[in-house]
C-alpha cells in the first residue's frame, strides 16, 4: 500500500504496486496473464489477484469506495468514468448514485478484473454501466465526456501520475470534478508486519530508489493537482477498521490485493517463517476474544477544473 515507507512498500519499481487487495493464500503464484498486462507491472499483480480481490470477507475497499463516491457528489443522470475500477468498490456505488438516467464506465488494465466485474454488472442488471480494458495512464475518451472522473486507490500505481491527472482534467466538463483516494496512514502493526515480511526478501532483491511522492500529504496533493490545472475543492481523511479472524485470514487478504507484490518475491521456502514473523508483529492488533483489527486512513480529494485553464 502506497504510503507505507519501508522497502517492502515499493517492491515493483519506482512506485508502489501494493495499493490494492487480497489474492488468497491458496492462489497460485503463477496465475494467468494476458498480453495487455506487462510483466512485473502493477496491473500484473492485480491480474493475478482478481478472483479474490475484495472477496475475502474483509471490510476495506468497499467502505473506501463508497466514501469516495459520496464525497464526489455524484448526482442522478451524471456521466462517470471510474479508472482502475478493480472489482467495483467505486463503480457500484457510483452506479447507484447516477441511477439509470446516468452512465458509468469502468476501465482497468487487468483483463481478469474487467471480466469478473463485467459479470457482476450483468448479474446486477445494471444496463447503464459498462466495464472495459483500458489504461488509467492514458484514458481514451473525447474531451469533456464526463461529469466526474473517479480514481479509487490507483493514481499512485501509475508510472506518470501527473500526466494521468492532466488527462482526467481534459475529460471533465467545465462543471465536472475529479475524486481520487490515496493512502494517508497505515496501522503501525501493519507497517511492522510488512517490515517483518520484507526482511525475508532475497539479498539480491533490488531496492528501488526512493521517488518523490506527489500524494505524500495534503500540501503535495494540492500542488500536484494545481500543476495540472485542477483546484482542490475538498480534501480529508476517512478511516476504516478492518477485522481478521486470525493470521491465516490476514495472509489470505494480503495475497488478494497489492500485498502480493511483496509476498511473491519471498522465496517459497521462507514463506512460513516470514508469516510467523509477521504474526508476531501483528500482536498489538490482537483484540479480546481473538482476531485482529487494523485501522487504515485514506485521503479523499475532490478537485475541479481551474477556470481559464486550457484543456490541452
Ligand atoms: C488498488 S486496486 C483499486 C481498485 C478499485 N478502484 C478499488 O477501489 O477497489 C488498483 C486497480 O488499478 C488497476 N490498475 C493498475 N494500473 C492500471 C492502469 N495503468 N490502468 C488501469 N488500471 C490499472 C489494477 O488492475 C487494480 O484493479
Amino acid at each position: 500500500m502506497t504510503s507505507f515507507r519501508s522497502r517492502s512498500s515499493r517492491p515493483e519499481g519506482g512506485r508502489s504496486a501494493t495499493g490494492g487487495g487480497p489474492a488468497g493464500a491458496t492462489m497460485s503464484r503463477g496465475a494467468s496473464m494476458t498480453s495487455s498486462v506487462q510483466p512485473n507491472s502493477a496491473a500484473e499483480v492485480f491480474e493475478q489477484a482478481a478472483a479474490h480481490y475484495d472477496r475475502t470477507g474483509v471490510s476495506f475497499f468497499g467502505p473506501f469506495g463508497a466514501e469516495l463516491v459520496r464525497r464526489a457528489g455524484i448526482r442522478p443522470g451524471d456521466r462517470v468514468l471510474d479508472v482502475g475500477c478493480g472489482r467495483g468498490a467505486v463503480l457500484f456505488p457510483a452506479a447507484d448514485a447516477t441511477g439509470p438516467t446516468g452512465r458509468v464506465t469502468g476501465i482497468d488494465l487487468a483483463p481478469a478484473m474487467v471480466a469478473l466485474t463485467a459479470e457482476d454488472v450483468t448479474r446486477a442488471g445494471l444496463t447503464h454501466v459498462d466495464v472495459r480494458v483500458g489504461d488509467a495512464q492514458r484514458p481514451d475518451f473525447p474531451p469533456g465526456s464526463f461529469d466526474a472522473v473517479l480514481a479509487g486507490l490507483v493514481v499512485f500505481l501509475l508510472p506518470e501520475p501527473e500526466q494521468a491527472l492532466r488527462a482526467y482534467g481534459r475529460l471533465l466538463r467545465p462543471s465536472g470534478r475529479l475524486a481520487i483516494s490515496t493512502f494517508a496512514a497505515h496501522d503501525p502493526a501493519f507497517v511492522a508486519a510488512m517490515d517483518a515480511l520484507a526482511a525475508h526478501l532475497p539479498p539480491d532483491w533490488q531496492r528501488p530508489a526512493p521517488a518523490a511522492d506527489p500524494f505524500a500529504d495534503q500540501q503535495a496533493i494540492t500542488a500536484t493537482l494545481a500543476a495540472v490545472g485542477l483546484t482542490v475543492a475538498t480534501i480529508g481523511e476517512h478511516r476504516v477498521e478492518s477485522r481478521f479472524r486470525d493470521i491465516d485470514h490476514w495472509t489470505e487478504w494480503m495475497w488478494s490485493h497489492g500485498g502480493r507484490a511483496l509476498l511473491r518475491h519471498i522465496p517459497a521456502d521462507r514463506l512460513d517463517a516470514a508469516t510467523a514473523d509477521a504474526a508476531r508483529a501483528l500482536e498489538p492488533a490482537r483484540v479480546p476474544g481473538g482476531g485482529l483489527t487494523l485501522t487504515t486512513a485514506v485521503r479523499m480529494t475532490v478537485a475541479v477544473p481551474r477556470a481559464g485553464v486550457p484543456s490541452s
